[in-house]
């Protein structure tokens, strides 16, 4: 039985977590910064850095607290090195090397959005390669081709603003707090959808990139028109969005006669997304479940332990890399 130690510390939640044979999360400790970001409308990345710096030791100890395990029991420790806030991500790669060295087990550098990607192994009824991802975070909005672990094709990704980026943006325009999507989605079940009538950009071309950054827009120009509800804003606009990455999804599965698609990152906690892309694609979706949608350690462990099998360790080398390309 293989044990990982997962650690995640990209952006504002500081995650420790011990994961089994890359399926079974032992234990899932996550920090969530929100309260502290939150009267700043968004996250200060000093401010950051410092939290994880701050939480981590305690947050490890808990981890394996939990999963009843000490040092002895970890065969790796698994770390996000990018991509990510230079100062929140040298926090986890320093301590996850320390812990590394001083324990003599492999140190295994993770890149986020991979994790993202394995968070869905964790989940009853994991895919099997290979399948089409779906990756909306608030840095990311990708379609990717997994053909097997590791080995990933970029089909297409946002030219400008990532998916969660305009939630979080429209929901300061609208007055929301953050973290915007959560309270975009609240504000949405309240009014029509079918209010404005907001860009789906891209959708009538071949190329499967997105763009986020006209929706923002017309929302503002919307906003100063006046004479609309913010329910019906919010509505209109999840809508929108919503519409956009289903249109781009189907042209992906039409381009590449996936099977199988998989939902990652912060943005698929979505719960109009996740209904429409369940029932409207005509192939099966697998979806992390609700609590490994945000960033977690778990999902570090478990890309981790992939990484680890297939021999792809990190050594004391290895750095932070806040754009690191996941191709
Ligand atoms: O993956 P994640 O935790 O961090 C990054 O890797 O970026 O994603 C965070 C993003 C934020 O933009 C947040 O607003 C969005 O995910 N998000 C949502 C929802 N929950 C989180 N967006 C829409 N609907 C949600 N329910
Ligand atoms: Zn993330």
């Amino acid at each position: 039985m293989i044990r990982v130690l997962g650690i995640e510390t990209s952006c504002d939640e500081t995650g420790a977590a011990v994961v089994e044979e890359g399926r079974r999360i032992l234990s899932n400790e996550v920090a969530s910064q929100i309260a502290v970001h939150a009267e700043f409308g968004g996250v200060v990345p000093e401010i950051a850095s410092r939290q994880h710096i701050v939480c981590i030791s305690q947050l490890v100890n808990k981890a394996l607290e939990d999963a009843g395990c000490t040092a002895g029991d970890i065969d790796a420790i698994a770390v996000t090195n990018g991509p990510g806030l230079m100062g929140s991500l040298l926090v986890g790669v320093c301590f996850g090397k320390s812990l590394a060295y001083a324990w003599h087990k492999p140190f295994v550098p993770v890149h986020h959005i991979e994790g993202h990607i394995f968070s869905v192994f964790l989940a009853d009824n994991p895919p099997a390669f290979p399948f089409l991802t779906l990756v909306v975070s608030g840095g990311h909005t990708s379609l990717i081709w997994c053909e097997r672990p590791h080995s990933y094709r970029l089909l297409g990704a946002t030219r400008d603003d990532a998916v969660g980026e305009s939630f979080d943006k429209v929901a300061r325009l609208l007055e929301l707090p953050y973290p915007g999507g959560p309270s975009i989605q609240r504000e949405a079940e309240k009014g029509n959808p079918a209010a404005c009538d907001f860009p789906r950009a891209m959708t009538q071309t071949e190329t499967l990139d997105f763009s986020f950054s006209g929706l923002k827009t017309a929302v503002l120009y919307r906003l100063r028109e006046g004479g609309v509800s913010r329910e019906d804003i919010a509505a209109s606009f999840q809508a929108a969005a919503v519409d956009t990455l289903l249109l781009k999804t189907r042209q992906a599965i039409e381009q590449t006669g996936a099977s199988r698609l998989v939902l990652a990152g912060g943005v698929a906690a979505n719960k109009l997304l996740r209904a429409r892309l369940a029932c409207e694609l005509g192939i099966p979706v697998s979806m992390p479940p609700f609590e490994l949608c945000v960033d977690n350690g778990a999902m570090i462990a478990a890309a981790g332990y992939s990484r680890f099998k297939h021999g792809f360790l990190g050594n004391t080398w290895t750095r932070p890399h806040p754009g690191l390309p996941l191709v």
